[in-house]
């Protein structure tokens, strides 16, 4: 069987190592996996292109982040055409199919690559999806490719920002990605020990984050030597969060294919209220991008060699539509075979009730 593979929407590190995986354990079962550049966009293409992926080329991509087969967000049911009205070119995407002599496809991606994919088996493309996104908000899954590495990426950033907020004095604000949930934000900052952290999942109050950084800084202007409390505040504010009587903030107007709008600004603008309104002062850092960067966490590789080689399973075994799937805490899960319909029109967002302390802004049960 030939099988092509394609990554979509945002690059992760994880996704080289499920490249491996699969055409590793594809080998064994007859498979021979091609790759498609650039996610959907690649059959989109008048002259499709693909990459021919055996185990000689593949054999170091575990050790690589991001994606090296490339990746857009392009929405073949949804592409803007030169005078800005939308069309479906799907069956530009069926034809290419069967140009390429493909007779399976492996979609690895997040809610928006795997919709297509969900939409594309229903009309009867035989697919597999590989659960992909840093944000880790996949319905059916409890781990996606790219959030252990992200998770490592931010805890280091938080913890390293504490020299210079504590040489100065300052309350630094940390913008961590993670769109409309707080997974990312919440455990990054729980790991890099924050001070507050704000998710989407509950709007903040900012008369509270102001009484709390009263609590744990005192009144500005005592002596150092005689005061105990800590000089300085960490926040790690989810870019997706915002506050009870606020918007979410965005970077501008402009939606994906997708209907996404790109999120991010709001630490900026907590950082200016408390300039304004207490007597602290504060820096806001949007970590932005290089949250997803550098090489994939031991558990990223062990998760993409791991789903990939399921993946060469599923399509060895013909059961098509289906998403991999894992159980349990990463990397000693459970992997099982779901309907790919299950991730459509769903996100998984931070439990609130079991983990968030509302009044504290922080993890429940900690202490913070
Ligand atoms: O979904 C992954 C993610 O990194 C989100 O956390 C973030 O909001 C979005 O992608 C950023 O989009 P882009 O990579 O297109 O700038």
């Amino acid at each position: 069987m030939r099988v092509g593979v394609l990554t979509g929407g945002g690059d992760a590190p994880g996704l080289n190592p499920a490249i491996k995986g699969l055409v590793y354990r594809g080998s064994e079962l007859g498979l021979t996996v091609v790759g498609m550049l650039d996610g959907w966009r690649c059959l989109l293409d008048p002259l499709p292109e693909v990459l021919p992926l055996d185990r000689k080329a593949v054999r170091r991509w575990d050790r690589d982040g991001g994606t090296n087969l490339g990746s857009s967000r392009t929405n073949p049911f949804k592409q803007i055409s030169k005078d800005g009205e939308p069309q479906d070119r799907s069956e530009e995407l069926l034809t290419n199919i069967a140009k390429l002599e493909l007779d399976a496809i492996v979609a690895c991606g997040g809610e928006d690559t795997l919709g297509v994919a969900a939409r594309l088996s229903t009309l009867g493309v035989p697919i597999i999806g590989i659960p992909k996104t840093i944000d880790k908000d996949l319905a059916a899954t409890d781990y996606t490719l790219g959030f252990d590495t992200a998770l490592k990426n931010v805890s280091e950033v938080i913890e390293r920002s504490r020299t210079p907020a504590g040489s100065h004095g300052w309350v630094q604000i940390i913008e961590v990605m993670g769109r409309h949930a707080g997974h990312l934000a919440l455990w990054s900052g729980v790991a890099g020990q924050a001070h507050i952290i704000l998710i989407p999942e509950h709007p903040f109050r900012y008369q509270r984050v102001f009484q709390l950084l009263k609590e744990r800084l005192g009144e500005p202007g005592l002596s150092r030597g005689s005061s105990l409390l800590p000089r300085y505040s960490v926040i790690v504010v989810a870019e997706g969060a915002r506050a009870e009587d606020g918007e979410m903030v965005t970077i501008d107007d402009r939606h994906d294919a997708f209907g996404h709008i790109r999120l991010g600004g709001i630490g900026e603008v907590l950082a200016r209220r408390i300039d304004a309104e207490t007597p602290y002062e504060s820096r806001a850092v949007m970590l932005g991008h290089p949250q997803r960067g550098g090489p994939p966490s031991p558990v990223d590789r062990i998760m993409g060699l791991i789903f990939g080689g399921r993946a060469a399973e599923a399509i060895a075994d013909k059961q098509f539509g289906m998403l991999v799937s894992a159980r349990g805490i990463a990397p000693a899960c459970d992997l099982s075979l779901v309907s790919i319909q299950e991730v459509v029109g769903k996100i998984t967002m931070v439990d609130v009730p079991r983990h968030y302390d509302t009044d504290r802004y922080h993890l429940k049960g900690i202490g913070m």
